[in-house]
């Protein structure tokens, strides 16, 4: 089993709000991410596949078709559009960093050609705050 990494970026504004709550209480909890008139990140998304080398090319797969995947299908519905308002995938999410990764997942998986397996979302919103999901 070998494991392949593509790295690609997306900015995209948002903002974390919880309606039943109290514009004090979001402040409270999702801090700047709750500004009203929302605000934006530099997001840098690791897609992570899985699976055995072709004894042919000695690649996993090609990474370019992964690039393609992934620009096709996540960044081109993503960057520079707004994650509550623009994204049809993520309509009635809250676009958390964990959701938006999630949604993400899903938006990869069917993509993927024969033999290979999504093993990894890593996506980061700042250069020290990011989440892994693996699916489950
Ligand atoms: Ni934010």
């Amino acid at each position: 089993m070998i494991y392949l990494t593509r790295h690609e970026h997306f900015n995209a504004a948002h903002k974390l709000y919880n309606a039943n709550w109290s514009p004090e209480k979001n402040e409270e909890v999702f801090g700047k991410c709750a500004n009203a008139n929302w605000h934006g990140h530099n997001y840098e998304l690791m897609v992570t596949v899985k699976g055995e080398i072709n004894q042919e090319t000695g690649f996993l797969m090609d990474v370019k078709v992964l690039s393609k995947i992934i620009q096709e299908h996540v960044c081109e519905h993503l960057d520079h559009r707004n994650l509550n308002l623009d994204v049809p995938f993520l309509q009635g999410k809250h676009p958390s960093t964990e959701n938006v990764a999630i949604a993400i997942w899903n938006q990869i998986v069917p993509h993927l050609p024969n033999g290979v397996q999504l093993h990894r979302i890593r996506l980061y919103e700042t250069p020290r705050i990011g989440v892994d999901y693996y699916g489950e």
